[in-house]
């Protein structure tokens, strides 16, 4: 049988369990599937660098056209993150007929009306599932399993990083440096860790969240932001002393028919819900007008939980294609704005 053939463009810590899991769970991928899943290149900056796991040296490269521009190429797992030149690498994938998976929030936080835009025009697939909250399938959840309900507000814990720097010192009294030292060696950081520390990768989450739950086109600049590189041990532990724990806190909900989000630490009361979830671990809680209050709980980062994301999604796209259908990419809330007064 035809494998589906995917260009990787990344092998760092999301690439390197994308390949992993691609590898371990074959026989059950192809149960899933039908068919054998095959990674036909994969792109990296430097072709020498020694990786943590063996991969066969003629699959990777460093010109991005040996992906974008191959004919074998079935679909695009793109991990390496940034926005230039990963947007303008997917906007060529997509021209060129290629289904697109990506864990980005960057980019899709920035650009994701334009890059599915591109991919409604061209028949093709979008799916970012990992791009928030990593290893929980909040996404999927927030389009299909609220499909049929007003959600009116969404909070949660969607930074790996800056909940473990927090928990280490609340648990430890651990400086601020030295746990954002030990997040980025366990492959939770950005690349450029100001974005986790400063709020910014949340405000990305949630804006990304408030646009697939209330269908609509909230902009990153529309999300207010406050993080944590201030906050120092002494604060937690005082925090603590007075019965509350310190958490960088998105929010994203409904005032008076406008969204308004926001991202800012939070002292939240030890009773409540989110203030359990520690360590690298996230969580979020949707609000909707006929279920209520519902909590989606699960490893917010790192190399394997954002791959179970990323490779479902590639699962989803496979299975889209030999039913010669698109999925969410064709019913973009970015265009379909469903919530009351939007347009007025
Ligand atoms: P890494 O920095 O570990 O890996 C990035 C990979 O992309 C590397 O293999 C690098 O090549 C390659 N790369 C980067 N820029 C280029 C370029 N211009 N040309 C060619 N190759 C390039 O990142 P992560 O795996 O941590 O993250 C990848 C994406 O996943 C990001 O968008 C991130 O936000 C997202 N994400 C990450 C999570 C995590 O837990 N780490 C969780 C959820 C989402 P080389 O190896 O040669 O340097
Ligand atoms: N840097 C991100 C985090 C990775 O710590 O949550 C997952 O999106």
């Amino acid at each position: 049988d035809e494998p589906i053939r995917v260009g990787l463009m990344g092998l760092g810590t999301v690439g390197t369990g994308v390949v992993r899991l691609i590898e371990e769970h074959q026989e059950d991928l192809v149960h899933q599937t039908g068919k054998p899943i095959a990674i036909e290149k994969i792109l990296v900056r430097d072709l020498l660098k020694e990786r943590p796991l063996a991969v066969d040296p003629d699959l990777l490269t460093n010109r991005p056209e040996e992906i974008v521009q191959n004919d074998r190429v079935d679909l695009v797992v793109e991990v390496m993150g940034g926005i230039e030149p990963t947007r303008g690498y997917l906007r060529e994938a997509l021209e060129n007929g290629k289904h697109v998976v990506t864990a980005n929030k960057d980019l899709m936080a920035a650009h994701g009306a334009e890059l599915l835009s591109i991919a409604a025009q061209r028949n093709c697939d979008v799916y970012y599932e990992a791009s928030v909250a990593g290893g929980i399938p909040i996404l999927r959840a927030l389009v299909e399993g609220f499909s049929s309900d007003r959600i009116t507000r969404i909070v949660g814990i969607v930074n790996g990083t800056t909940n473990y720097i927090l928990t280490e010192m609340a648990r430890k009294g651990t400086p601020f440096e030295e746990a954002l030292a030990r997040a980025q060696e366990l492959g939770y950081a950005e690349a450029d860790p100001t974005a986790d520390v400063e709020g910014l990768d949340a405000a990305r989450k949630m804006a990304i969240l408030g646009n697939l739950g209330f269908h609509t086109n909230l902009s990153l600049e529309e999300v207010s932001v406050r993080g944590v590189s201030d906050v120092t041990p002494a604060d937690v532990h005082f925090a603590e002393q007075l019965g509350y724990v310190l958490k960088l806190v998105g929010i994203a909900g409904l005032d008076k028919e406008k969204v308004e989000a926001s991202v800012q630490p939070v002292l939240l009361p030890r009773s409540h819900p989110l203030a359990s979830v520690d360590g690298v671990f996230n969580a979020v809680c949707v609000y909707g007008e006929a279920v209520g209050e519902t909590m989606f709980y699960g490893p917010g980062a790192g190399e394997l939980p954002t791959a179970t994301a990323v490779v479902s999604d590639l699962v989803t796209v496979a299975n889209n294609m030999q039913l010669g259908v698109t999925g969410r990419s064709t019913v973009t809330p970015y265009r379909e704005k469903r919530m009351k007064g939007a347009d007025e």
